[in-house]
């Protein structure tokens, strides 16, 4: 059986980007082809400490769940979910990554320049992360990881280590994730998506942002996110069109419409295509933003802790079987063992 895989750090409450970026896809995926293929949902909480935490990690671990949860995930014998760090084969096969990619590919990586300009001391974490995201994927074979865009970067990385090691040892001992054009297609997206921030809309939506109206969070209230929106920031064309480099506040707003609604971009674009009126674009996308988060925070709160650990106790029993089995094909390939 062919296996969808995907993880969300759980550094604190989620933003609106990465509900309808990876969330959202994940779980409507997930319920599609559950009967079929396994579906693996894990929360990297290895992930999460190489950055500052807010609250308390053991509790926004069990909530990242709980988001899949609310957002509909149906679970059935083949849906596995499971927090990285009870499966210490994740930072086994890291290790052996480690020394099998390069400085050179590791360091041109955008996210660790990102996440370390400016800073005096960055730790090794942030360097070798995606190292460790390959391993999480390549455990379990994983052929499609359904991701934003911000992270196709790391899933080339996961493809060319994999591609390497099989190469060095001439055994197919790694399955080779789907390029990021294949994970677009499989997802059902035009483009990998990328929410952007309500105010600099050529930047994208993110929890480390600290103005509050760049970002809608998601325990916001729903009609402060409405009124988030409708503070977005646009441009002065006067006319809608889908356009991220010329118009990415509209455009940005017009992808939020579609992903809610799971309507397809391009009915969309075509259904606002030349309105001059921003004002009732924006009305509109508030209004879908409040029902929705309405309606998932309502879900939200009926969901209890236990429920999400006995899901850990199914989930982790399957995850180090399948982990476990494939480190020590790769142990032996080095003839560690
Ligand atoms: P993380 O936790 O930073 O982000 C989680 C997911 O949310 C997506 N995302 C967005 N999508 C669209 N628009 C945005 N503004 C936006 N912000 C975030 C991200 O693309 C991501 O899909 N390294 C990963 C976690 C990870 C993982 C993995 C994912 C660890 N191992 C294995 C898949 C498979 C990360 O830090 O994502």
């Amino acid at each position: 059986m062919k296996t969808i895989l995907t993880g969300i750090r759980s550094n604190s409450v989620l933003t609106l980007g990465n509900y309808l970026g990876a969330l959202v896809p994940m779980v409507r995926l997930a319920n599609k082809h559950s009967d079929e293929m396994n579906v693996n949902i894990f929360v990297p909480d290895l992930h999460s400490i190489i950055a500052d935490i807010d609250g308390n990690l053991q509790e926004n671990i069990v909530r990242t769940i709980k988001y899949y949860l609310a957002a509909g995930l149906k679970i059935n014998k083949n849906v596995h979910i499971y927090r990285q760090s009870y499966v210490p084969a994740h930072s086994e096969l890291c290790w052996i990554l480690n020394c099998v990619a390069t400085m050179g590919e590791t360091s041109r990586m955008t996210q660790y320049k990102e996440k370390s300009e400016g800073r005096e001391s960055v730790n090794v974490g942030i360097f070798d992360y995606p190292i460790l995201m390959a391993a999480d994927i390549l455990l379990y074979s994983a052929e499609y990881v359904p991701i934003g865009e911000d992270q196709f970067q790391h899933i080339e990385l996961a493809r060319n280590l994999a591609m390497r090691f099989n190469h060095r040892f001439d055994a197919e001992i790694f399955t080779i994730p789907l390029k990021t054009t294949e994970q677009i297609k499989f997802m059902g997206v035009s483009d990998g998506i990328r929410i952007r921030d309500l105010l600099n809309p050529e930047k994208k939506m993110s929890k480390s942002t600290k103005a509050e109206n760049s970002k809608i969070m998601l325990n916001d209230a729903p009609e402060l996110a409405a009124k988030k929106i409708m503070s977005a920031t646009t441009d002065s064309y006067g006319k809608v069109k889908f356009d991220m480099w010329a118009q990415p506040g509209i455009s940005n707003l017009l992808q939020i419409e579609a992903l809610i609604n799971d309507i397809p971009l391009q009915d969309v674009i075509s259904t606002w295509a030349g309105e001059t009126r921003y004002g009732e674009l924006k009305k509109k996308v508030a209004e879908s933003v409040k029902k929705e988060l309405t309606e998932f925070q309502e879900r939200l709160n009926k969901i209890s802790n236990e429920e999400v650990y006995e899901l850990f106790d199914f989930g982790e029993e399957y995850a180090n079987k399948i982990a476990n089995k494939k480190l020590l094909e790769v142990q032996k390939a080095f003839k560690l063992r």
